[in-house]
């Protein structure tokens, strides 16, 4: 058979497959080196493969991870750095046509979600558009956004937190003309952050829920290392309840898989030196579970200048900043303010409220504690070194950062009427009105009409069934950026809610918002340009593949 023939009959076998689940058979074509495409400003074949990594002293850690290949654009546009999993950092300008093709070399189904960036749906990520090992997905749209810190990150049913874990992740970075025009840090001075907690096993491997990066599952001593790390503290009833599919794993499933180790950009330890000048620090919290509270750890104020959806109107100043799994939060510094020679940590301080049981499980599942690392303890991030020379005296932030036009909630066609949506759960499974992720399920609450804004409420303070559960989670939305323009808290939870209320960043463009137990939050949508069916869920990725997942679909 001749080379061309067989290369049309595989791709339309590939069409015939794919239309059979739906997907525009445009975007899943078979494997195979493409050329690159010529009517776009940036090519990318973005490889999801299996890998090792040296991370620790000791034998190398295997990973999953997205391997980077430009075929046109700027050389700038791909940064790929050697001694990380993490995957490329991606900067793209606003306005320029992006194509991407992911290539899949793990042993199963992936597909990736371009999170916060607002896409046409079969752009997304939807994970119906998840493709098997050796597919190819083409992704191609125009980067629309407000300059900014966006990311990326496999998206398939049920396996997300898993391929994050094992190292799937990766930042977007998207500039614009109003902000080159600020004089903001850049080069050296712009450092992305991304923050990471994990468990590492014997031999330096990870293990996520009994299953290992080699697709074997791991061995009972791992298994303990991992969900007795995670869940139930080390030890005693840890090791006892930590067995596969046990009760630590149960919990964990449920919960959330907490690390013991924070890793910044994908390091251990991690450690700086920096100049006495202003930085942008852009800080991605890339956990699979994990809720930080950062600050400096001599008190000085942080300065916030962006949050997921770019930047602010204005500098803003807070004591801390509470940052939960996907949030993005770009802070600006002047190490000027330190001597020279001053050792300084990014620590992440003590908070209540994250993950709380009461009712029947509530005593026992308290006292053994969840974590080596426990939700809201106190822990280093990242250690900084502050250089001799520089500057004198510190600078101040731009005193303007951008248009950011005020929330105006009445244009929502619901100004009246919130939606409602109760986080809950019922037989061991996370639902939202009662309801888990069901691939193309959609209520008619969850449809809305294309070119409309709506309000919607998440509530966080319902019945969490037998177990009693009060968690946090951290609610995403899938194609678009939010404003939040309320948030109650219950009096009950207040006080747990005062070690965490100062550091939340309600203002500015979200895709992802922190509710607490006991709280509720409102938040704006407007719905524009793109109808289809789209996520919204819990970016606590254990809750967002145990249920805490549901389509919402704009309507044209
Ligand atoms: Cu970053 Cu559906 O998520
Ligand atoms: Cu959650």
């Amino acid at each position: 058979m001749n080379k061309e023939r067989r290369r049309i009959l595989i791709r339309s076998a590939t069409a015939a497959a794919a239309t059979a689940v739906g997907l525009p058979a445009s975007h899943a074509r078979a494997g195979g080196e493409e050329r690159a495409a010529t009517d776009v400003d940036v090519h990318i074949e973005l490889h999801a493969v299996q890998d090792s990594v040296a991370i620790r002293p000791g034998a190398q850690t295997r990973v999953w991870r997205y391997r980077g290949k430009l075929l046109r654009g700027d050389p700038d546009t791909l940064e790929t750095s050697v001694d990380t999993y993490l995957g490329p950092i991606i900067r793209v300008h606003r306005g320029q046509r992006v194509r991407i093709d992911l290539i899949n070399e793990l042993p199963e189904p992936t597909i990736v979600h371009w999170h916060g960036l607002h896409v046409p749906e079969p752009m997304d990520g939807h994970p119906r558009y998840a493709i098997g090992p050796g597919a190819r997905y083409v992704y191609e749209f125009t980067v629309v956004d407000r300059a900014g810190s966006y990311w990326y990150h496999p998206h398939p049913d049920g396996r997300t937190g898993k391929q994050v874990y094992f190292g799937l992740a990766g930042l977007f970075l998207v500039s614009d003309d109003e902000e080159a025009a600020l004089d903001l840090p850049t080069g050296p001075q712009d450092l992305p952050l991304v923050l990471q907690d994990r468990t590492f096993g014997d031999d330096n491997q990870l293990t996520y829920l009994s299953q290992s990066p080699t697709g074997a599952p791991a061995g009972d001593s791992q298994n303990r290392g991992m969900t007795g790390g995670a869940m139930m503290g080390r030890g005693g009833m840890g090791g006892m309840m930590g067995g596969q599919g046990g009760m630590g794993q149960m919990m964990a499933r449920m919960m959330g898989v907490l690390g013991d180790e924070i890793l910044v950009n994908g390091r251990p330890d991690a450690s700086l030196a920096v100049e006495r000048r202003p930085y942008r620090l852009r800080l991605l919290n890339a956990s699979n579970s994990r809720i930080y509270k950062l600050a400096w750890h001599d008190g000085v104020p942080l300065t916030a200048i962006g949050t997921d959806g770019g930047l602010l109107a204005a500098p803003l100043r807070r004591d801390y900043v509470m940052l939960a799994p996907a949030e993005r939060v770009d802070l600006w510094v002047d190490f000027a303010r330190w001597p020279a020679g001053s050792d300084l940590t990014l620590q992440s301080l003590p908070f209540k409220g994250g993950r709380g049981m009461n009712g029947m499980m509530g005593g026992m599942m308290g006292e053994m504690g969840e974590s080596a690392l426990p939700d809201g303890a106190a822990f280093p991030v990242l250690k900084l070194q502050v250089q001799h020379g520089g500057n004198d005296r510190p600078a101040l932030p731009p005193r303007r950062l951008s248009q950011l036009p005020q929330p105006q909630p009445r244009l929502a066609v619901n100004y009246n009427r919130p939606k409602v949506f109760n986080i809950t759960m019922g037989m061991m499974t996370w639902g939202i009105n009662g309801r888990s992720f069901d691939m193309l399920g959609v209520t008619p609450l969850e449809t809305v009409k294309l070119g409309t804004h709506e309000i919607w409420e998440f509530r966080n303070d319902g019945q969490t069934g037998m177990m009693g559960m009060a968690m946090a989670h951290a609610m995403h939305v899938h194609g678009l950026q939010f404003r939040v323009i309320w948030r109650s808290v219950a009096a009950a939870s207040s006080r747990q809610q005062g070690t965490v209320k100062a550091g939340l960043l309600d203002e500015g463009w979200k895709d992802t918002v922190l509710v607490m137990p006991g709280e509720r939050v409102r938040i704006l949508l407007g719905f524009k340009d793109y109808p289809g069916l789209f996520l919204y869920h819990c970016h606590m990725l254990e809750h967002e593949d145990s249920g805490l997942m549901r389509n919402y679909l704009i309507k044209a």
